[in-house]
C-alpha cells in the first residue's frame, strides 16, 4: 500500500510538468567520479600542508574560481603564477565540466615541477598544461586569445601583466587578479587602471578576505 502511494506520487509529479522532474540518477549526472573527487580533496589538502610560504590561494578562493570557470563556460584560461598547482587544480576541475583548457605559467623550477606532478595526480593533465618560465617571456609565445586570465604572480608586476594580457582577452572575457584586498598597497597602479578603464567593468569579491578583482572586458 505504502509502495503504491510513493509510486503514485512520483508518477503524479512527472505527469505534473517539467518543473517537477525527478532529479537525474548519479549515472546521468555529468561530474567527476566520486572516488576522484575524494582523492582530489586529499591532494589539495596535502598541497596546502606543504605550502610553507603560504603561496596558494585560500580554499574559499579556489572554490570561487572553480564555480566561476564552470558557470561562465570558460574554454581558454591562462594562469600567471601557478606555484605548486593548488589554484590550477581548482580551475582545472571547473574546466573538466566545460571542456576547456588552462595554461599555467610558473617561474620557479621546483614549484613548476611540483605543479605538473600535482596536476597529474589530480587526473587533470589533459586539461592543465604547466609551463616553466617567466610569464613575460612565455605569454608572447602562446597562440590565440583567452576568455579568462587569472593573475597571481608578484604584486608589483600586476600593472604590466594587465597591459600584456588584456589585449589578448576576448570581449566578454574576464581578467582576475588575486590578493587585491590584503595586498592592495602593492598594486595601486593596477587597481587604478582596472577601475578607470573605459573598456572594462570591475568589481572586487573577497570570499576569504584576500580579495579577487574581476574585470569584464566590454569590447
Ligand atoms: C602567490 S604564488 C601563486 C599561487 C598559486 N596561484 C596557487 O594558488 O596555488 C605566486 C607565484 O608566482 C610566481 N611568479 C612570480 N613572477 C612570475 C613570472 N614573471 N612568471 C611566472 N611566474 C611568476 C612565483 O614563482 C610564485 O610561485
Amino acid at each position: 500500500m505504502k509502495r503504491f502511494a510513493v509510486t503514485s506520487l512520483i508518477t503524479a509529479l512527472m505527469v505534473g510538468g517539467a518543473a517537477c522532474r525527478v532529479p537525474p540518477s548519479p549515472a546521468e549526472t555529468p561530474s567527476v567520479e566520486p572516488r576522484l573527487q575524494a582523492d582530489q580533496s586529499a591532494l589539495l589538502q596535502s598541497i596546502r600542508d606543504k605550502d610553507q610560504g603560504q603561496l596558494a590561494v585560500s580554499e574559499e578562493d579556489g572554490k570561487f574560481l572553480r564555480v566561476l570557470v564552470a558557470t561562465r563556460g570558460t574554454r581558454r584560461a591562462l594562469e600567471i603564477g601557478g606555484a605548486s598547482g593548488y589554484s590550477g587544480i581548482w580551475i582545472g576541475q571547473g574546466l573538466r565540466q566545460t571542456g576547456g583548457r588552462l595554461v599555467s605559467i610558473e617561474y620557479d623550477p621546483v614549484r613548476a615541477a611540483e605543479a605538473a606532478a600535482n596536476i597529474e595526480r589530480a587526473g587533470l593533465s589533459d586539461i592543465v598544461q604547466v609551463i616553466h618560465g617567466d610569464a613575460f617571456v612565455e605569454i608572447p609565445k602562446l597562440e590565440g586569445t583567452f576568455d579568462m586570465v587569472f593573475l597571481d604572480a608578484w604584486k608589483q608586476d600586476y600593472q604590466r601583466f594587465f597591459e600584456v594580457t588584456f589585449p589578448r582577452l576576448d570581449p566578454g572575457g574576464v581578467f582576475l587578479a588575486h590578493n587585491v584586498v590584503n595586498k592592495q598597497a602593492e598594486m595601486g597602479d593596477f587597481l587604478r587602471t582596472i577601475t578607470t578603464s573605459p573598456d572594462a567593468w570591475s568589481t572586487i569579491i573577497a570570499p576569504s578576505g584576500e580579495g579577487i578583482s574581476l574585470t569584464y572586458k566590454i569590447r
